[in-house]
């Protein structure tokens, strides 16, 4: 299948867990593919890893999406390099887990330029493109943390309802160009930003998981890139939660 053959996705935080296999179910399908993350170690890595199987179809691109203006030029040297973008996908996103008694400004500072901050510095970087290219998708991976909240997950839980309101505003705004806006809300996945929750912790969101058991990374690929397919054009503004029935 090849749902994206001659589509260009930007996957940012694609170096690795949840970013890294939505690049590769792009490229897998068809799309040549910006992998985005901070250090060049990582997204070079994903981007050879993906290369490896699917010859040409990464380029890995070493950015901090926080920084406004180094976004700026990663949607020009995008463009540049590949010559339109029809999907980006906002999946870079950082925790500092801790209650608000705890929790310093830099915490705060740091989760939401990342997770909030980030995706308008993209959508801003990528948005005129976006407006000329066929089939545009803009996918934001929010959280489930977002929609119901977390004690210790204050700066988190802002960034990521925020993210869904920031989804639903771009939906609006960009709608009469025919570019789609939507969320994804993972519930519990296994990557290396949840492998460092204790062991008691982890039994304790399994018991609230309908589905008892924890997604995994490609079950988040497979629903990204359902919501970038042509078969997904008629929906905007909505929020998917990949969560086992957590949030139901
Ligand atoms: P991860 O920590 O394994 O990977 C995050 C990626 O984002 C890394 O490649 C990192 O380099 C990149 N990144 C972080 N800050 C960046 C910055 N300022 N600029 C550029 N790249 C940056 O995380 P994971 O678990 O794969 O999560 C991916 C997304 O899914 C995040 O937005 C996270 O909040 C969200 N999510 C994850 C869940 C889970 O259970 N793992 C649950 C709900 C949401």
């Amino acid at each position: 299948m090849s749902r994206f053959a001659n589509k260009v996705a930007v996957v940012t935080g694609g170096g690795r867990g949840i970013g890294q296999e939505i690049a590769r179910k792009l490229a897998s399908e068809g799309a040549k593919v910006a992998v985005v993350s901070r250090s060049a170690s990582s997204c070079g890595k994903a981007a050879d890893e993906i290369n490896a199987e699917f010859p040409g179809a990464a380029k890995a691109y070493p950015v901090d999406i926080a920084d406004h203006a180094a976004v700026q030029e990663l949607a020009k040297q995008v463009c540049e390099d590949f010559g339109s973008v029809n999907i980006l996908v906002n999946n870079a996103g950082v925790t500092r887990d801790t209650l608000l008694m705890r929790m310093k400004e830099d915490d705060w500072d740091t989760v939401l330029n990342t997770n909030l901050k980030g995706a308008f510095n993209t959508v801003k970087g990528f948005m005129r493109v976006l407006m000329k290219a066929e089939d545009a998708r803009i996918i934001n991976i929010a959280s489930v943390i977002g929609l119901i909240g977390n004690a210790g997950q204050a700066n988190y839980s802002a960034s990521k309802a925020g993210l869904i309101g920031f989804t639903k505003a771009v939906a609006r705004e960009l709608a009469g160009r025919q570019v789609t806006s939507n969320a994804v809300a993972p519930g519990f996945i296994t990557t290396d930003m949840t492998d460092e929750l204790p062991d008691a912790v982890k039994e304790a969101v399994i018991g609230k998981i309908p589905l008892a058991t924890f997604g995994e990374t490609k079950d988040i690929a497979e629903a990204v890139a359902f919501l970038a397919s042509p078969g997904a054009r008629y929906i905007t503004g909505q929020v998917l939660a990949v969560d086992g029935g957590m949030t139901m």
